[in-house]
């Protein structure tokens, strides 16, 4: 499937209507959330699902997000349990993913999960995706839409410039606002951070009034997204950097300028959400390396260092 003209479509109601009307006939359509652009299917549709995995190059072993546009269809789907409530009463809509035990007759497609019995989901903020969930009325699935492996979009252009051809539409809801994709917790047994995400886990422990456990590296992989390479570029990555070497182009960070600039203010929140656009920026063209200064490891930086860690890991 590389034969399809991938409509532009506008977040109007004629625009939203088109969209689920994709989605209802088993197409893709990307759209837009507060995280990144999501590459979306109906989850109960075994052959839309299967076709995400196809579009994006995507090893069928990495289970999908499956999204809602509210908490009653989110309890449909998985067993919902008090800590759940309270984290949906804090954080939904948001960039905060659950992770439950799936129903038996949640009716959901088994490539979502890719065979696990546990489900992640979520409730985005974005109020094109929420307009565009209700549209639909159905649960969502939707991987970040690039190819795998690769940088996350956060403008549609990112999108078309990654899978045009590949899917039947992408809605313009123009930049992402958080621009890094959700928290994923785990609420199996303990509460797990299985990737940190837009919602820094901190806020959630004072919520919960506990620790939140933390993944460990050389775990099973149970958040496939943790594989060591991963939002790779095409350019070498090479992180801390205090100043240039020849040949490199820089992301700076705060005092140290670089060619761009993630915040020069130091504001993670803004660095967070340039990080994916500014990437994909400096990695055009001829470049074969850049530098990234360091980034604090706190709150919102804690997630931007796990991306960065991964653009930067040996592939
Ligand atoms: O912000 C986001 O979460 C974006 C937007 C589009 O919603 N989505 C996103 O999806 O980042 P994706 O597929 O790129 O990353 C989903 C991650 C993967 O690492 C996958 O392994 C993990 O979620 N995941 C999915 N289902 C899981 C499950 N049942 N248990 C553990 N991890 C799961
Ligand atoms: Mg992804």
């Amino acid at each position: 499937m590389s034969d399809l003209t991938t409509k532009l479509l506008e977040a109007n109601e004629a625009g939203i209507a088109q969209a689920a009307a994709i989605w209802q006939a088993g197409g893709l359509v990307a759209l837009p959330t507060e995280t990144v652009y999501g590459l979306g299917a109906d989850a109960r549709n075994d052959q839309a699902v299967a076709r995400i995995f196809e579009a994006k190059a995507r090893p069928s072993f990495n289970p999908l997000i499956v999204h809602v546009p509210d908490v009653e269809m989110a309890k449909t789907l998985v067993h919902w349990s008090e800590t759940a409530e309270a984290l949906a009463k804090n954080f939904w809509p948001g960039p905060l993913t659950l992770v439950l035990p799936i129903k038996v007759d949640s009716g959901l497609s088994p490539l979502v999960t890719a065979g696990l019995d546990s489900l992640a989901i979520r409730m985005p903020a974005h109020p094109v995706a929420r307009t565009l969930l209700q549209a639909f009325g159905g649960p969502v699935a939707a991987p970040s839409a690039n190819p795998s492996g690769k940088i996350s979009p956060t403008q549609p252009q990112h999108v078309i410039d990654g899978l045009s051809g590949r899917i039947e539409a992408v809605v313009d809801g123009g930049a992402c606002g958080v621009g890094l994709e959700s928290t994923i917790l785990g609420l199996l047994d303990e509460p797990t951070l299985l990737r940190p995400g837009g919602i820094p886990a901190e806020e959630l422990s004072n919520v919960l009034g506990t620790d939140i456990q933390s993944h460990q590296a050389g775990d099973a992989i149970t958040a496939p997204g943790q594989m060591t390479s991963h939002y790779a570029p095409g350019a070498s990555v090479r992180l801390n950097a205090l100043d240039q070497m020849d040949g490199e182009v820089m992301l700076g960070f705060g005092d140290i300028k670089g060619d761009l600039n993630l915040s020069p203010d130091s504001n993670l929140r803004e660095a967070a959400a340039n990080l994916f656009h500014f990437l994909r920026r400096l990695d055009a063209g001829e470049t074969k390396a850049i530098a990234v200064a360091p980034i604090p490891a706190t709150g919102l930086g804690l997630a931007i260092n796990d991306r960065l860690q991964r653009a930067a890991a040996p592939r």
